[in-house]
């Protein structure tokens, strides 16, 4: 019994959070007027009853779904390409041996919005059947075609003669009937295909299928209208003021359709950078870019009506957008000599550094021959020295002399390597007042990212969170940065998963915990700074004594660049862990984290290696594989045993759920980590209170 409710619970609760995930759409229609016809938003030209529309041709009748005098179904109204989509209803003739005993041959009224002819074609189902578009006054044939096939022994399912016809239409009608018939004279005889069939259909949505030649009476097909205002041009219509009906903040564009007389009229869209209904005063409202699904700038983001700018941060110039150059201390090398001057105070102090500095480029100007280059390696490096100093007025992160660092680690002497990998080494170190550290020393630093890379480094050096690995400061005297971190104790997740000696210690409780605390690291990043962690893994998510998770090397990867070997160079993280959509557009987001997580996620419950070479089925891709367990229902085949050993079923359902939403491949239906990490929350309250009574605890 509690189980079921149980049950109910973590399902209602899933409904919950997924409802919380629809975004709230704005009134589309004229204030005071109904907004929607049962699930169709009818946006203003259109509207509900008298006086909510711009006339009578816009005019939706919620009862029938017609549109003033047209007697199409309506589906729904779309203002971003202007567009309707409507039922029609489908033409029939049906014989017995020797003659036509039933037919349907609809009248169709499209009103003032018309066919999209490149979207719909007219369409002949059946053997000799002939499909027709005829003039309401003389009933002549304006479009026909005609599948002439005898059809008995149809092997192909395609619509390309047998069995089914389809032309495009020649332009853009208003009012026609739909006809079809038999083109034999034999025409009921075989015993099969009684009937012809002729209708209105969008290329893309009609599949033939050999039954449909006995059995489609009753259906109807969608069709995309094209509707427009006015009965001018864009340019006519804007010298009547008082007519035209773009609002502000809009664009006006001609219709493209040809008709028989007279001008299809115009349409009004929002402006680059306004989004919202162009019909409406005060419609187009400012789309905020800093806020949208994707990120636009390298640093900060102000947005602005219409527009948004990327400013770069201080001591740089430049171009902040995402897509731009970026920004750089070479232009601004001055302003950063001016922070410094600023920083130090006017004095003698401060020319004596500034001749020092200008001294030391001059002389390096001589002996290396670009100097941008030049700038990057050496100057460029003490320059940053300085902002690094500028910009941190507590000693948060701390600049360490590579001597220091030397002899923490007895000279990079390899019995204090800790990890090594694509990226370069990890060494640990012990510093003067006995603290603990790990070094991370990069083979290579991607050059024309070092700017870029500074600044990552001071803002990762201000993130204080008790499931992030903090970074203690930096060096900057030697060719390649090196990185200085809190020492953490217990090896890393991906240990405790897949080396035997650790497994045992994985209870599913200490599991869900890792989870949780991975999230809450995540989220935090996410929401307070705007760095992307870009290789989430259990090799990067260290654990402390106590199992405390440290998720370590935010943002970092992508200024190593890769080898030539490696699998692919343009992207940066790792096999099986790397979000498919960046793997293909290169556009990186939050989300792919998100998915990166997830895969954690699925490694936390299957206890298998995300992507491995040893034979079994995981070797196609764990997430190709989990997905199809759990469609299948037989999650339970591939979980971890000590999963299985110590979890609730519900508990372990749960979170398949979850990993199975953030690996969604499309980037959009994955939630955010601010999400998961509340469902996930939720999900270990009520494993901690393991009394009966806790199941309310979910809700
Ligand atoms: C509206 O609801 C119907 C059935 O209730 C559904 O088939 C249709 O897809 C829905 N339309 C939209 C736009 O959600
Ligand atoms: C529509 O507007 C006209 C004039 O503005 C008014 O006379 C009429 O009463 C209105 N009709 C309704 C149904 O509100
Ligand atoms: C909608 O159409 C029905 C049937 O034609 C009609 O009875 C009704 O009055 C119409 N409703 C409106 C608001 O025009
Ligand atoms: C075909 O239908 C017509 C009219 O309904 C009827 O008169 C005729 O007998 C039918 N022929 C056969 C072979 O059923
Ligand atoms: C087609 O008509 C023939 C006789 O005219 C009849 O025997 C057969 O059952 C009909 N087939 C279908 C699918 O209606
Ligand atoms: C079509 O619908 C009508 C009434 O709704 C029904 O009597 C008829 O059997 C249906 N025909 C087919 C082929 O489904
Ligand atoms: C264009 O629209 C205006 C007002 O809606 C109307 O007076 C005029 O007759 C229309 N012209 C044509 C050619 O349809
Ligand atoms: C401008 O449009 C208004 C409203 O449609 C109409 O009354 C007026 O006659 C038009 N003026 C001209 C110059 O066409
Ligand atoms: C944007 O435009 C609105 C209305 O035109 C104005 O009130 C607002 O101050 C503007 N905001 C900015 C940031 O320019």
């Amino acid at each position: 019994m509690l189980l079921q409710i149980n049950v109910i619970l973590i399902v209602i609760l899933i409904v919950i959070l997924s409802a919380t995930n629809v975004v709230c759409q704005v009134a589309q229609s004229l204030p005071g007027c109904p907004n929607k016809c049962g699930n169709i938003t009818i946006p203003y030209p259109f509207g509900i009853g008298k006086n909510c529309s711009l006339s009578e041709s816009y005019e939706v009748n919620c009862t029938t779904l017609t549109v003033a005098h047209a007697n199409f179904k309506l589906l729904d109204i779309t203002l971003d390409d202007s567009h309707i989509h409507a039922l029609l209803p489908i033409a029939y003739q049906c014989y017995n041996s020797t003659k036509s005993i039933n037919q349907h041959q609809p009248k169709i009224r499209l009103s003032r919005f018309l066919l999209s002819s490149t979207v719909n074609f007219l369409t002949a189902v059946g053997c000799d059947a002939r499909a027709g578009l005829l003039d309401v006054k003389d009933k002549s044939y304006i479009s026909e075609c005609i599948s002439r096939t005898r059809c008995k022994n149809l092997r192909r399912s395609s619509c390309f003669g047998q069995g089914c016809m389809q032309v495009p239409l020649p332009f853009s009608l208003t009012q026609f009937y739909i006809h079809t018939q038999r083109v034999t004279r034999q025409v009921g005889s075989w015993g099969f295909n009684n009937c012809t069939y002729a209708f209105l259909a969008r290329k893309s949505d009609y599949q033939f299928k050999k039954q449909d030649l006995d059995n489609m009476q009753n259906k109807s097909f969608k069709v995309t209208l094209d509707w427009t205002v006015g009965n001018t041009s864009c340019a006519a219509a804007k010298k009547n003021q008082s007519s035209y009906v773009c609002k502000e903040n809009s664009v006006c564009k001609n219709s493209e359709a040809i008709i028989d007389e007279g001008d299809p009229g115009y349409n009004c869209y929002c402006a680059d950078g306004y989004h919202g209904n162009p019909y409406l005063p005060g419609g187009c409202q400012d789309t905020n870019e800093c806020e949208g699904p994707h990120k636009v700038c390298r640093y900060h983001c102000v947005n602005m009506n219409g527009s948004y700018t990327c400013p770069c941060p201080v001591g740089m110039r430049g171009d902040g957008r995402l897509s731009g150059s970026g920004c750089s201390y070479l232009e601004a090398a001055r302003s950063a000599a001016h922070l410094f001057y600023i920083a130090i105070g006017t004095g003698p102090a401060a020319s004596f550094v500034l001749t020092l500095i200008l001294y030391w480029g001059l002389k390096h100007r001589m002996t290396i021959k670009s100097r941008e280059m030049a700038f990057k390696k050496n100057g460029g490096l003490i320059l940053q020295k300085i902002l690094f100093e500028a910009k941190q007025p507590s000693n948060k992160a701390k600049l360490f002399a590579a001597r220091i660092l030397e002899k923490a680690t007895n000279n990079f002497h390899k019995t204090n390597v800790i990890g090594q990998g694509g990226y370069g080494t990890v060494y640990k170190g012990t510093l003067e007042d006995n603290t603990r550290v790990a070094i991370k020393k990069s083979k290579s630093i991607d050059e024309n990212q070092i700017e870029q890379f500074i600044n990552e480094v001071i803002m990762l050096s201000e993130v204080s969170h008790p499931n992030i690995v903090r970074l203690l400061g930096c060096c900057l005297e030697t060719q390649t940065p090196l990185l200085v971190y809190e020492f953490v104790t217990n090896k890393t997740v991906y240990h405790h998963l897949h080396e035997k000696d650790y497994v045992s210690s994985m209870t599913f409780e200490r599991r869900l915990n890792i989870a949780t605390q991975t999230a809450k690291a995540l989220a935090h990043i996410h929401s307070t700074t705007q760095i992307i962690h870009r290789d989430v893994k259990s090799p990067n998510i260290l654990l402390a004594d106590d199992y405390t998770v440290k998720v370590s090397d935010f943002g970092i990867s992508r200024f190593i660049p890769m080898d030539q070997t490696h699998i692919q160079t343009l992207v940066h993280g790792t096999l099986g862990y790397i979000d498919p959509e960046y793997f293909r557009s290169g556009i990186l987001t939050e989300k792919s984290d998100v998915y990166s997580f997830g895969m954690v996620l699925v490694e936390l419950i299957t206890g298998r290696k995300v992507f491995s070479n040893d034979g079994t089925e995981s070797d196609l891709g764990l997430a190709m594989f989990f997905v199809s367990s759990l469609e299948r229902g037989c999650l339970i085949q591939i979980l971890d045993d000590q999963v299985k050993k110590d979890g609730i079923s519900d508990h372990i359902d749960y979170i398949a759920k979850i990993a199975k939403d953030c690996i969604e491949l499309e980037s959009k239906k994955r939630p955010s980590m601010e999400e998961v990490k509340a469902q996930l929350e939720k999900l270990r309250q009520s494993s901690i209170n393991s009394s009966p009574g806790h199941l309310l605890a979910l809700v």
